[in-house]
């Protein structure tokens, strides 16, 4: 062993044994969450239990079973907000909803939906839309502590205020009060918006394509892995979605790099709004090159 290993080096074979930990134990892989994040996420873990390195906090893992539902929860990051970066939902209620009326049956895949609130926006949105009845939403996390609380929809009131505002900045024409009801600090959202949501367990990691989509729709999470992590969940949501099929990535991420970009055609660059697989660039007709039109057919 080197006489003195610069601190940083030191804790990064720390991390890499507790990540191994995590795999061996319990077949849970970190190993591809971008390294940043990463070791911010593990290092406050270990202060929040009061372990005084990241070797402690691998000794926990290893021999006390249930705190591996702790060290899940200290590092997937379950922020979220009902219309959370409002244009995204103005787009997808002006854009993509109408377009999404013309399927019998609507599905729907909100990848990553920590606590909920995106998947109750997206029922808001679906009922408003008069289309709420014949769509279902998969909301899947692999926090299971996450999907607990989502399942419940029950939330501090004085983040209803915001959300108030998100509801209206995305079009909303009601007020999101008609949605929920007000209980000392808490509100709760109306059991019926529950009505064709399932709350399910699904990592992106490891899982395979969990359901046949209409719309993915899946923000804030890719920013977390890494490359090829962030590749081989595109790829999942591809092969989700059905061709005509959206897929909404937010303001943070992005398509560009990714093999399965070129299957995409671009609906708003700035809020990562795709459509999968409607077009290529053109079609040779009867010797005549003729231009797509947005529902994948000819213009001819
Ligand atoms: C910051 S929240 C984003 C919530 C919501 N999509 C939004 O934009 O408001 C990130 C969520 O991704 C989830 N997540 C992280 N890694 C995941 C994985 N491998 N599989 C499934 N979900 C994951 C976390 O548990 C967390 O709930």
């Amino acid at each position: 062993m080197p006489a003195s290993i610069p601190a940083s080096e030191l804790e990064q074979i720390e991390l890499d044994l507790f990540v191994q930990a995590l795999k061996r134990r319990y077949d849970l892989d970190f190993s591809q969450y971008a390294p940043a994040s990463l070791i911010r996420r593990v290092r406050q873990l270990a202060r929040d239990h009061r372990c005084g390195s990241i070797s402690e906090l691998t000794t926990r893992l290893l021999h006390e079973p249930d705190f591996v539902a702790m060290v899940v929860q200290g590092l997937s990051v379950p922020v979220s907000e009902m219309f959370r970066d409002p244009p995204v939902f103005r787009a997808l209620r002006e854009q993509v909803l109408p377009m999404l009326a013309s399927y019998p049956q609507i599905t729907i895949w909100q990848a990553g939906c920590a606590h909920g609130q995106e998947a109750y926006s997206l029922a808001i949105l679906l009922d408003e839309a008069g289309l709420y009845e014949r769509s279902h939403i998969f909301a899947t996390d692999f926090n299971a502590d996450a999907l607990r609380r989502a399942r419940e929809g029950i939330y501090p009131a004085r983040d209803a205020q915001l959300w108030s505002r998100n509801y209206l900045e995305a079009g909303g024409e009601r007020s999101l009060a008609d949605y929920y009801s007000a209980r000392y600090n808490f509100i709760k959202l109306d059991q019926r918006l529950c009505r064709h949501i399932t709350f399910a367990s699904h990592n992106l990691v490891a899982d395979k394509v969990f359901c046949e989509a209409h719309l993915v729709l899946c923000r804030n999470v890719l920013i977390y892995f890494s490359a090829p992590l962030q590749n081989r969940t595109l790829t999942l949501f591809h092969d989700s979605l059905v061709r005509g099929g959206y897929l909404c990535l937010g303001l943070r991420e992005g398509l560009d790099f990714s093999p399965v970009a070129a299957d995409f055609s671009v609906l708003d660059a700035a809020l990562r709004l795709y459509r999968r697989g409607h077009r290529p660039p053109s079609i040779e007709f009867g010797g005549t090159v003729l231009p797509f039109t947005q529902d994948g057919t000819g213009s001819g």
